[in-house]
């Protein structure tokens, strides 16, 4: 059985990491959406509402499991027994960024391969951040998140 585990913070989860895990799903017989606890970064939702956003999600898919980490990316791979890191390049400024990571994770763990994927171009613009600021705004991000995500930001930030 092939697994990638595929990380990030998901402060909510958007279309494009859905689709990004979609595409995986075609690749790969499990994926690990690994969450991050993300402290760095200051969530607006806490570590298990994030999982739980996720988990709603994918309910439909059993070869997704959601789980959390706070310890070395790789080393969580490893205890998941996913050989592949999976990470989305959306556009050349992620490239810098994502190489930097890719190459410490390659000199910390030389037998885990990080692989990255393209979202769907009509994704390749979403961002975490900019789903949080529109709806503190009061745009509409429905496009742009599963309806229950939606629901969730507007209660925590409309
Ligand atoms: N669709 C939409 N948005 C996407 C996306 C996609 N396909 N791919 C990335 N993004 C966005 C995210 O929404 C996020 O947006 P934001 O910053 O506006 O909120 C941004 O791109 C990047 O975030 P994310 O993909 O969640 O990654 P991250 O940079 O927050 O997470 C970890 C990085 C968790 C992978 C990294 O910090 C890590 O490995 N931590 C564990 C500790 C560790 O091992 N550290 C050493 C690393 S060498």
């Amino acid at each position: 059985m092939t697994t990638a585990i595929y990380p990030g913070t998901f402060d909510p989860i958007t279309n494009g990491h859905s689709d990004l895990v979609q595409r995986a799903t075609r690749l790969f017989d499990r994926i690990v959406v690994a969450v991050a606890t993300g402290s760095d970064k200051a969530p607006v939702f806490s570590l298990e509402e994030r999982v739980a956003m996720i988990q709603t999600v994918f309910t439909d898919n059993p070869r997704v499991e959601v789980r959390s980490f706070n310890t070395l990316l790789v080393e969580f791979a490893r205890e998941c027994r996913a050989p592949v890191i999976l990470r989305g390049l959306r556009a050349v400024s992620d490239f810098e960024y994502e190489f930097q990571l890719a190459s410490m994770n390659r000199h910390l763990a030389p037998d885990v391969e990080t692989l990255f994927l393209t979202p769907s171009e009509e994704y390749a613009y979403i961002s975490s951040s900019l789903v949080r600021e529109i709806t503190m705004l009061g745009g509409d991000v429905s496009p742009f998140v599963h309806e229950k995500v939606v629901a969730a930001l507007r209660e925590r930030l409309g």
